[in-house]
C-alpha cells in the first residue's frame, strides 16, 4: 500500500498575524511534525493550494523555512490566495511547465497523480478567487494523459471542479469545469479527484468519478448551506489528508491532528508513571 499526505489551505501569514485568532504557521508546523512522526513511510506530500494567505514573499519565505529540511518529497500547488511571481522568486528551483504553470505528474507504481494549477491568471498577473484551467494547462494534461493510459489516474486541483452545496464557495469553484470534464470523460482510467479550497472534509461523486475535499490546517468552513459568503470561518480542529493506494482501492483518510495531539497528551497523563 502506497501513501501520500495532503496538506490543504495552509494560509501562512508573516509577522505573527493570525486568522480568527489562529496562528497558521504554528498549525502548519504541527501538521508537518505529526505527519512525519506518524507517517514516515509516506512517499510524497502534496500542498494542495492556498499555501499562503496573501501571496507575499515573506509568507513564501516562511513556507520555505518550514519545509526546507522535511524528509518527505513535497509537491507545491497554487490556490486563489497564492501569487505566481512571488512563489517562483522564493522557490526558483521548483519546476514549472514550459508555459510557466505549476503543474506536475507524480508516478507511484501503477498510480499517476496529476497536480493541476487552477490559479486564475496567466503567469505573473493578478489573481482571481474563482479557479480556471486555461487552454495551455488543459492541453498539458491531455498530452500527459495519453502517455499513461495503462495507469490508474488521480487528479488534484485546488478549486473543486464541481458544486459542493455551499452557495458562496460554489460561486468560486473551477469556473470552466466543463472543459476539464470533457477531457476526463475520454479517459476511463481517471478514478478520483482531490481538492482543497473549501476548508471542510467533503466526499461524493461527480460525473461518475469519486471526489474528496480536505480540511485546512488553519481555519475551517462552518456547516452552513445557506449563506452566500465565501469567507466564512470557524476554529474547528484542523486536519490533513492521508491517501492510500492499493491494487483495489484509492482510500482517503482525514487526520484531525489537533484532536489527535490532545488525545496523545491525555493518554500520556494517564500513564501510571505520571501519577
Ligand atoms: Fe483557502
Ligand atoms: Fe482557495
Amino acid at each position: 500500500m502506497r501513501k501520500v499526505l495532503v496538506i490543504s489551505d495552509i494560509h501562512l501569514r508573516s509577522n505573527k498575524r493570525n486568522i480568527i485568532g489562529l496562528d497558521p504557521l504554528k498549525q502548519f508546523l504541527e501538521a508537518l511534525s505529526h505527519g512525519l512522526k506518524k507517517h514516515p513511510d509516506a512517499e510524497h506530500m502534496i500542498l494542495i493550494g492556498d499555501m499562503t494567505h496573501s501571496g507575499h514573499i515573506s509568507e513564501y519565505e516562511l513556507l520555505k523555512e518550514a519545509t526546507n529540511s522535511y524528509k518527505i518529497p513535497i509537491t507545491f500547488m497554487f490556490g486563489n490566495h497564492d501569487n505566481r511571481s512571488n512563489f517562483t522568486k522564493v522557490f526558483p528551483d521548483v519546476s514549472l511547465t514550459s508555459e510557466g504553470h505549476l503543474q506536475k505528474k507524480i508516478v507511484l507504481g501503477n498510480d499517476v497523480l496529476f497536480c493541476l494549477d487552477t490559479l486564475n491568471s496567466d503567469p505573473h498577473s493578478e489573481r482571481e478567487h474563482e479557479g480556471k484551467l486555461c487552454e495551455k494547462r488543459l492541453k498539458w494534461l491531455e498530452q500527459e494523459l495519453i502517455q499513461v493510459k495503462n495507469k490508474r489516474v488521480s487528479i488534484f486541483t485546488h478549486h473543486p471542479p464541481h458544486n459542493i452545496g455551499f452557495p458562496g464557495m460554489d460561486k468560486i469553484k473551477l469556473s470552466n469545469s466543463a472543459d476539464l470534464f470533457n477531457i476526463i470523460k475520454k479517459y476511463q482510467n481517471i478514478k478520483h479527484i482531490f481538492s482543497g479550497h473549501i476548508h471542510r472534509s467533503i466526499s461524493g461523486t461527480t460525473n461518475n468519478i469519486g471526489f474528496t475535499i480536505f480540511k485546512s490546517t488553519c481555519h475551517q468552513m462552518p456547516m452552513d448551506l445557506l449563506s452566500v459568503g465565501s469567507s466564512l470561518s470557524v476554529a474547528e480542529p484542523a486536519a490533513y489528508g492521508i491517501v492510500l493506494f492499493d491494487d483495489q482501492s484509492i482510500i482517503a483518510h482525514t487526520e484531525d491532528y489537533q484532536i489527535a495531539l490532545l488525545a496523545d497528551a491525555s493518554n500520556e497523563d494517564a500513564m501510571p508513571d505520571k501519577l
